[in-house]
């Protein structure tokens, strides 16, 4: 029995690889990606908007649990609505597909705060509220969520999802997304020691380090089903703006400069939630961030850090 990957060499895949393989035994985890990565074998080469070698690798394997990591994020759709919603449904129907005729238990959907559109508290956004996002990725989202509701009770394929926030980690940056700047920063700062941020200073945003991420996606799937009121949850962990998090890396690195220019993804930012309410996941499946923005910096510059100190102590 094995786990499949899809879109592992992206932000959350290629770390989540690495999480699961020490938790099920590497053999067990089957990395796959539409291009080659650096991440060790078992890894097959797999472009999941064609069924067809979804289906050749879910058979070789016995595949019985998938997380579906590959996606078009927010900015990017925006730029190519119709490529947004080709790749990030059709790669969803077409996992969903496989796993109902090919055995596969359980299905992990990486749902999103783009499921909310300006129309609803955007403090505490609660577990139920209207989903009218105005994004392609928001409608591909929603979209996602409908199908895993539809799989779970048609087909009986257990599908599970997380509307996840910004996410923010150290090893591969995100791409095309509207949090990616919580992200580039500390490469500028460690780097440069200034920054462009493309959002306004005071933009508020839910957001949560890959190590929390990591944790809920498998804990999530490891959940008594019997627990689960809903099959995709609202999960956050720290919620801040460009200015409180530029704050925060001064107190380590206190000449880092960043000016505002904000661009077309401001109006993607200004349409979503400001903060989430989580405590569906919390009171359903124990779900608990570990993880606040003090924290997450911190553990961030050190990594960078040592990684940059490792290179300049490299001979070349
Ligand atoms: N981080 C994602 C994005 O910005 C949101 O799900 O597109």
């Amino acid at each position: 029995m094995s786990i499949l990957v899809t879109g592992a060499t992206g932000q959350i895949g290629s770390e989540l690889v690495g999480a699961l393989r020490q938790r099920y035994g590497a053999d067990h985890v089957i990395a796959s990606a539409r291009r080659p990565g650096n991440l060790p074998a078992p890894f097959e080469l797999l472009d999941v908007t064609d069924r067809s070698t979804v289906e050749k690798v879910v058979s070789q394997y016995k595949v019985r649990v998938i997380y579906h990591l590959a996606a078009v994020l927010s900015a990017t759709g925006e730029q190519d609505p119709q490529r947004a919603w080709n790749v990030n449904v059709g790669s969803l129907l077409n996992v969903l597909e496989v796993a109902r005729n090919h055995g596969v238990h359980q299905v992990f959907f990486p749902s999103s705060i783009a499921v909310f559109g300006p129309n609803v508290p955007r403090d505490r956004t609660p577990q139920e509220a209207c989903l009218n996002p105005t994004t392609m990725y928001g409608v591909t989202k929603v979209t996602g969520e409908l199908l895993c509701d539809y799989y779970t009770r048609k087909y009986g394929v257990d599908v599970r999802g997380l509307r996840y926030p910004g996410i923010i980690s150290s090893e591969t940056p995100p791409g095309g997304g509207t949090t990616d700047y919580a992200v580039e920063i500390f490469y500028a700062a460690v780097e440069k020691g200034t920054y462009t941020c493309f959002l306004r200073e005071d933009t508020r945003l839910p957001m949560m380090y890959m190590p929390d991420c990591l944790r809920a996606a498998i804990e999530l799937l490891e959940a008594p089903n019997s627990r689960l009121r809903y099959r995709v949850y609202n999960i956050t962990a720290m919620s801040f703006t460009p200015g409180e998090i530029a704050a925060e890396i001064r107190k380590h690195i206190p000449g880092l400069r960043v000016e505002y220019k904000p661009d077309f993804r401001q109006a993607i930012a200004d349409s979503w939630p400001r903060s989430i309410d989580d405590s569906p996941a919390r009171d359903d499946w124990g779900w608990k961030a570990e993880y606040n923005l003090p924290q997450m910096v911190q553990d961030m510059l050190a990594r960078l850090r040592g990684r940059q100190a490792k290179l300049l102590s490299t001979p070349s």
